[in-house]
């Protein structure tokens, strides 16, 4: 079993970039493989999550060429999928998992997905629900709350629905099935989540009439190739933005990060607690807006974290969790019932590293109440197969006295494989 043992550095100092965009890179290669043509996609991520995606779609008969970060995939429209020889394992990857489940239901084919322990036991019923109003076969445990999953799609009806969970994976699953179905679709979120799904069949030529938290498509509309850049993803640089805040004389530079206002609650949440951080160079890749973010360490406080900030910053709360152990007073996180059913129940797990790193910590129903302390003690925790825990307590141990040791390490290559190697770049060992 890998595992990743982190030492104090004096400080983080440095110009760097992350890997591609995760959400992005599932969308281009789902996008592009129903195109009619050749999409080019340059700094996609080639974590075992979106390998997982291009497997599937792979499997289907889409010609997918990977060169490093780069992609060709020879789109042949959106009715030349065909139907997979075999079980499609989505890993670790929910977004693969949700985002299919709407796609296949609009395909004339029988397939089935599953996953690894962890995704067999992440709610599946959010996005089969709508999909079975549309019309999908759709079977899988518990009555299709888990994986696996048998679809057997066939011709969708375009529905009405509110979603009652904030969830672009289960907006986008119902989008999917919306282009392949009869009329219009349309998704009213309770609170806005990101909209890359929206923003790529737009840049595909696709017509999405959006009205504030209302998104509606038609179906049979074709896709038009495009060449993708993925910009740098946010949820990546997050952990050096809260490293950098929190180590003294720190100054770090991400170049070319993604900045959707959908995703930078990160930036609103460690701005409000007192850090230093400035966007500039701002740009677009496509249809996503991109910049520069300059990170200087500066004292943090403790905040209120809540209500429709949460799904702008829901993959970052735990890094943010981080932040809070070392702020100034209390950091209180509610609203956020949905790290329960993440890669692994993130409340119960944050909470339990960050009493071990010495923090007092109270856990919610619906979130945490985090105490800030002087200084955290180093020390030996599980990731319990969670990427985002992982790299969260390895940021915590590049203050912690002594040595942190955390074990189970591999789980980082679903969206981040690069971490280890790019941390290293910025940390100072000595003057
Ligand atoms: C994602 C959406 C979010 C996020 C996940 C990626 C996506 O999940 O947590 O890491 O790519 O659409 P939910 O939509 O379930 O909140």
């Amino acid at each position: 079993m890998k595992s990743l043992h982190v030492r104090p550095v004096k400080r983080l100092s440095g110009e760097i970039r992350v890997q591609g965009d995760k959400s992005v890179s599932h969308r281009a290669v789902i996008i592009g493989s129903i195109a009619d043509g050749l999409t080019r996609v340059t700094n996609f991520l080639p974590s075992d999550d979106c390998i997982r995606t291009i497997k599937a779609f792979e499997s289907m008969g889409v010609t997918i060429k990977i060169d490093g970060d780069s992609l060709e995939i020879y789109g042949k429209g959106p009715s030349s999928l065909t139907e997979p020889p075999d079980v499609m394992d989505m890993g670790n990857s929910g977004t693969s998992a949700r985002l299919l489940a709407g796609l296949l239901s609009g395909q004339p084919f029988f397939s089935v997905m599953t996953g690894d322990n962890s995704l067999r036991r992440r709610p599946m019923k959010r996005v089969i629900e709508p999909l079975r109003m549309m019309g999908a076969n759709v079977w899988g445990r518990r009555e299709g709350e888990f994986l696996p999953l048998c679809i057997k799609g066939g011709v969708l009806q375009g529905i009405s629905y509110r979603m009652p969970v904030a969830s672009a994976q289960v907006k986008s699953s119902i989008l999917l099935a919306g282009l392949f179905a009869k009329g219009k679709t349309t998704i009213e979120e309770r609170m806005a989540t990101r909209d890359h799904t929206e923003r790529m069949l737009e840049y595909f030529g696709v017509n999405v009439v959006r009205n504030g938290v209302t998104v509606t498509i038609e179906g049979s509309q074709g896709l038009r190739p495009r060449d993708i850049e993925i910009p740098g993803d946010i949820s990546g640089a997050a952990f050096f933005m809260v490293g950098a805040s929190i180590i003294e004389g720190s100054e770090i530079v991400i170049k070319d990060v993604g900045i959707n206002p959908t995703r930078t609650g990160i930036i609103d949440v460690l701005r409000e607690m007192g850090a230093s951080i400035e966007v500039y160079n701002l740009r677009d890749m496509g249809r996503e807006p991109v910049g520069d973010i300059k990170i200087r360490s500066a004292p943090l406080k403790g905040i209120e974290i809540k209500g429709d900030r949460i799904p702008r910053v829901v993959d970052e709360l735990p890094v943010v969790c981080i932040a809070a152990a070392v702020a100034e007073g209390e950091t209180l996180i509610k609203d956020a019932a949905e790290l329960r059913v993440k890669e692994s129940d993130r409340i119960a797990v944050m909470a339990e590293c960050l009493s071990s790193l010495g923090v007092e910590v109270k856990i919610l129903e619906d979130g945490m109440r985090i105490k800030g302390v002087k200084g955290l003690k180093g020390v030996v925790c599980h990731s319990h197969g969670d990427h985002r825990i992982a790299m969260s307590m390895a940021i915590a141990g590049l203050v912690a006295e002594g040595e942190t040791l955390i074990e189970d390490t591999e789980c980082i290559n679903t969206s981040f494989p690069k971490f280890e190697e790019i941390l290293k770049e910025i940390c100072i060992s000595s003057l």
